[in-house]
């Protein structure tokens, strides 16, 4: 595998080296040595790209459902390249107030506003010499979008409050769960920032679309959780397969967590697996592939959640009327009440079918 062979040990803070697997650690908040799991084809797809995308420095753009292994991807990346050496910084574009994510990003200088009390460096200059993953990419203020375009084209920050540019020689990884090409195309988020951070892509794909990697990653988070580790037992393992994983690696974790921690003996049993898990996959028919109607279901409201519950524009990104959308949504049982409205399921309810259509009147 090209990606570097960590081993998920534990270390403290200021840690330079994994003890156990000789891994350089360089970016200071890392905790543990992750091994990245990966068996399935669309994984293996993936790593075989990954040893080029790590040594070349033009931007990176990770796309995938919350919790597919965005960040840890990043990281890896980050440490199988030439910049390994230098600091990884990832900031989350979405945590931060839009007021001060300028400031957090390009640092500031003094009497710049009020509470600018010292020349501070930006993420940026932090991350001098490695690279910096914008996570939540897709929530970055449209003025934010404009600087970083800049910088990306020239290699230059300013401070906030002054009229100096830096020099910044940073690799910038980018990082969303949202459909950033349908927020594209609803105008929500700059064209030309997209072509330029999108040089290179990759599409992490939900745990449920790449089944051959749920038992080996809940082995793998079984072992580091108890000693002996506790093993599954068969029908537990059913139960994980035909799970749709929502929250995907990180729900699959907690799981393991959990289980671990109920478990009385060497055992994991159904009913140690967190509820809902046994409670949804019992009622699922059909195991892990889900109908053509289920995968229209859940396009058409990425496709309205990115377009932040405007159904016209999510019609207009879907290539449909917007009473046909309506009407989709209607059979879904989830109508928004207007638009904007983003009372929509966090995850579509496709194991129940569905629901009852809403009684609401079609709009004109
Ligand atoms: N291939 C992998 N092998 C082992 N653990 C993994 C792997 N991918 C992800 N994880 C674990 O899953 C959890 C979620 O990963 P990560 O934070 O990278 O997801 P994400 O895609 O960035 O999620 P979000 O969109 O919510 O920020 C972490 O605890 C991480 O250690
Ligand atoms: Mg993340």
């Amino acid at each position: 595998m090209p990606l570097p062979a960590c081993c998920g040990e534990p270390f403290g803070a200021g840690t330079k080296q994994c003890s156990t697997c000789g891994h350089q650690v360089t970016d200071a908040g890392l905790r543990t040595c992750i091994r990245f799991e990966a068996r399935s084809d669309a994984m293996l797809a993936i790593l075989r790209r990954a040893e080029a995308i790590a040594k070349a420095c033009a931007p990176v753009v990770l796309l995938g459902e919350t919790g597919t292994g965005k960040e840890v991807l990043a990281r890896a990346l980050h440490h199988a390249g030439p910049r390994a050496a230098h600091p990884f910084v990832p900031v989350n574009c979405g945590a931060i107030p839009s007021e001060l994510l300028e400031s957090e990003l390009f640092g500031h200088v003094r009497g710049s506003f009020s509470g600018a009390v010292a020349d501070k460096p930006g993420l940026f200059e932090a991350a001098s010499g490695g690279t910096l993953l914008l996570d939540e990419v897709a929530d970055l203020p449209a003025p934010l979008q404009v600087k970083l375009l800049r910088v990306l084209q020239n290699g230059e920050i300013r401070r906030v409050g002054s009229n100096r540019s830096l020099d910044v020689d940073v690799r910038v990884m980018a990082a969303t769960h949202k459909d950033l090409g349908a927020l594209v195309e609803a105008g929500l988020f700059r064209a030309d920032l997209y072509y330029r951070i999108k040089v290179l892509s990759v599409r992490l794909p939900a745990l449920r679309e790449r089944a051959e990697d749920i038992l080996p990653l809940a082995r793998h988070f079984l072992d580091s959780e108890h000693s002996p580790p506790h093993r599954l037992a068969p029908a537990s393992e059913e139960f994980l397969v035909r799970y749709r994983w929502p929250g995907n690696i990180r729900e699959l974790s907690n799981a393991m967590r959990c289980a671990s921690t109920l478990a009385e003996g060497p055992m994991i049993e159904p009913h140690h697996l967190p509820e809902e898990i046994v409670r949804a996959t019992s009622t699922t028919r059909g195991g892990p592939f889900r109908t053509l109607a289920q995968v229209e279901q859940e396009h058409v409201l990425t496709v309205l959640r990115a377009c932040r519950g405007v159904q016209a524009d999510a019609a207009r990104v879907l290539g449909i009327g917007r009473n046909t959308l309506w009407r989709k949504l209607r059979t879904y049982g989830r109508v928004p009440l207007r638009d904007g409205d983003l009372a929509i399921p966090a995850a579509p309810l496709l194991e129940h079918g569905g629901g009852e259509p809403s009684p609401r009147e079609e709009p004109n």
